[in-house]
C-alpha cells in the first residue's frame, strides 16, 4: 500500500514509524512523506508541500497515485484537505471539515455531546466580556477558559486568577468572530484515548497519558504535551469499553445521523472525575506525544486499520493486537518553551541514545536547513521514546536516553509517567 503521510512533526514522524515497523512482506508499504523532518524522510520519498493547500495535497496524491492519504495534522483537515482528495476518489484518514469542527470548535463539540447524552463540563459560550464575567460569577474558580476556534495548542487556560481568565478571554474575543467557551473546572486525572472510526464503527487504541504542563509536579505554564505513558496501571481495565460506549460511540453515531460522517482518530480527552467520565475535549487527529508511546505498543499491521477507516470497513479488519510492554516518552524542548524558543543549537547523542535496546527519539522539531549540523528548531525538539517490559523499566530507561543527547537551552520534565501513590479510580 502507497501511502501519502501529510504532516512533519513528532506525531507524523511516529506514525511513519509505526506504519514501516508494522508493515509485512504480505502487507508492504511504502510511504511519501512531507519534507522539512530530517528523520521522517529517512522513511519515505519526500516531497515538498503545503499542508494547508487541499490543491497542491490532491496534486501530490494523484501524481504519486497512492492508495491512502492520512492526515496528520488538525489544521489542514480544517482547511478541507480530506474533502479535496475525497473528491478525487482517494481513500483519506482524516475528517472532512465538516467533522473536524469536533475540533475546530468548542462551542459546536459542547453541542454534539448534548445531543449524544456525552457527559462533559456545564460550559457557557460567550461572545462579550459581561457574558464572560457572567459565567465566572456562576461556575466559580478555578477558571476554565477556552477559545472557540483552534489556537495551536494556546487556546486554553486554566487559572485561579480571575484577571488572567479575563485577559485571556478578551483576547480570544477581540478576534473577529471570536467566541469562549466558559467551563466547570474537572478535578480528576485525565486520560487521552483514541479510537479509530469508519463513520459508524468505532475501535479504541489503548490509553494514555499526557503531561501538558512545562514543568515537573505540573507547574508552569500549559504546552503541547512535555511527555506521555501508556499503559494506566491505575485506570480500571473496563474504562476503554465504558469510554467507547459512553462517549465516542454515541459521538460518532450522532455525526453519521447529521450527515457528517466521522472518518479518522477521534481523540477523546477526558477526566476520570468522582462523578464518573466527563469529556474535557476531542480533537480529530492522534495526539502529541501520546501517539509516540500508543503506537509503540502496536502489534499488528497499522496501514490496513487506516485504510479500513477510511473506507468504512472497520469492522471486517481484525482488531489491533497490543504488547502487554510499557512505552514511556519524554519530551526535551527548546530553551524558552512554551514561550519564545531559543532555536539553532546543534544537537549531540542522538546515536548513543538510540545505542540503547528500546530505545528510538522521535524528531518534532529539528533541522538540517540551518546549518549543514542539526539543529533544534522548534519548541518541542525530540522525543524519546523507550518500550519496556514494565512502566519503570520503560522510564529509567528514556531518561537514561534523554541523559545522553544534548543542545543549549534544553529542558524537560523529570517526572514523566509517574503518578501519586494514593491515585485511585473508580468507575461509579
Ligand atoms: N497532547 C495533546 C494534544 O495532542 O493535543
Amino acid at each position: 500500500m502507497k501511502v501519502l503521510l501529510v504532516g512533519n512533526g513528532g506525531r507524523e514522524h511516529a506514525i511513519a514509524r509505526a506504519l514501516v515497523r508494522t508493515s509485512t512482506p504480505e502487507q508492504p508499504v511504502s510511504l511519501v512523506v512531507q519534507a522539512g523532518n530530517p528523520a521522517l524522510e529517512q522513511l519515505g520519498r519526500s516531497l515538498t508541500m503545503d499542508p494547508l493547500d487541499p490543491k497542491d495535497v490532491v496534486r501530490r496524491a494523484t501524481s504519486e497515485k497512492v492508495d491512502l492519504v492520512v492526515v496528520g495534522p488538525e489544521a489542514p483537515l480544517v482547511a478541507g484537505v480530506a474533502d479535496a482528495v475525497l473528491d478525487y476518489g482517494i481513500p483519506v484518514f482524516g475528517p472532512t471539515k465538516d467533522a473536524a469542527r469536533l475540533e475546530a470548535s468548542k462551542s459546536f463539540a459542547k453541542q454534539i455531546m448534548a445531543d449524544a447524552g456525552v457527559a462533559t463540563a456545564r460550559s457557557f459560550t460567550c461572545t462579550t466580556m459581561e457574558q464572560v464575567e457572567a459565567a465566572f460569577d456562576v461556575l466559580g474558580a478555578p477558571y476554565v477558559v477556552k477559545d472557540d476556534a483552534l489556537a495551536a495548542g494556546k487556546g486554553v487556560v486554566v487559572t485561579t486568577d480571575r484577571a488572567q481568565a479575563s485577559s485571556h478571554a478578551r483576547s480570544c474575543l477581540s478576534r473577529d468572530g471570536g467566541a469562549v467557551v466558559i467551563e466547570d473546572y474537572l478535578d480528576g486525572p485525565e486520560v487521552s484515548l483514541f479510537c479509530f472510526a469508519d463513520g459508524a464503527t468505532v475501535v479504541p487504541l489503548q490509553p494514555a497519558q499526557d503531561f501538558k504542563r512545562v514543568g515537573d509536579g505540573n507547574e508552569g505554564p500549559n504546552t503541547g504535551g512535555m511527555g506521555a505513558y501508556s499503559p494506566l496501571l491505575w485506570l480500571p481495565e473496563e474504562a476503554t469499553q465504558r469510554i467507547v460506549d459512553e462517549v465516542a460511540q454515541p459521538v460518532i453515531t450522532e455525526m453519521a445521523r447529521r450527515g457528517t460522517p466521522f472518518r479518522g482518530v477521534l481523540y477523546c480527552g477526558l477526566a476520570m472525575t468522582s462523578k464518573g467520565i466527563r469529556v474535557v475535549e476531542f480533537n480529530v487527529r492522534f495526539g502529541d506525544p501520546e501517539t509516540q508511546v500508543v503506537l509503540e505498543r502496536l502489534d499488528s499491521p497499522l496501514a490496513p486499520i487506516l485504510y479500513a477507516a477510511a473506507t468504512g470497513t472497520l469492522a471486517k479488519v481484525p482488531a489491533p493486537v497490543w504488547s502487554e510492554d510499557a512505552a514511556v516518552t519524554v519530551v526535551m524542548a527548546s530553551g524558552g518553551y512554551p514561550g519564545r524558543t531559543d532555536i539553532g543549537h546543534p544537537i549531540t547523542g542522538i546515536e548513543a541514545a538510540e545505542a540503547l535496546a528500546g530505545v528510538h527519539v522521535i524528531h518534532a522539531g529539528t533541522s538540517e536547513e540551518i546549518t549543514d549540523a542539526l539543529v533544534n528548531s522548534g519548541g518541542r525538539v525530540l522525543d524519546v521514546v523507550a518500550r519496556a517490559a514494565t512502566l519503570d523499566e520503560a522510564r529509567a530507561l528514556a531518561y537514561r536516553g534523554v541523559g545522553l543527547i544534548h543542545f543549549d537551552g534544553e529542558h524537560h520534565r523529570s517526572d514523566i509517567a509517574t503518578w501519586p501513590a494514593d491515585l485511585a479510580v473508580t468507575l461509579d
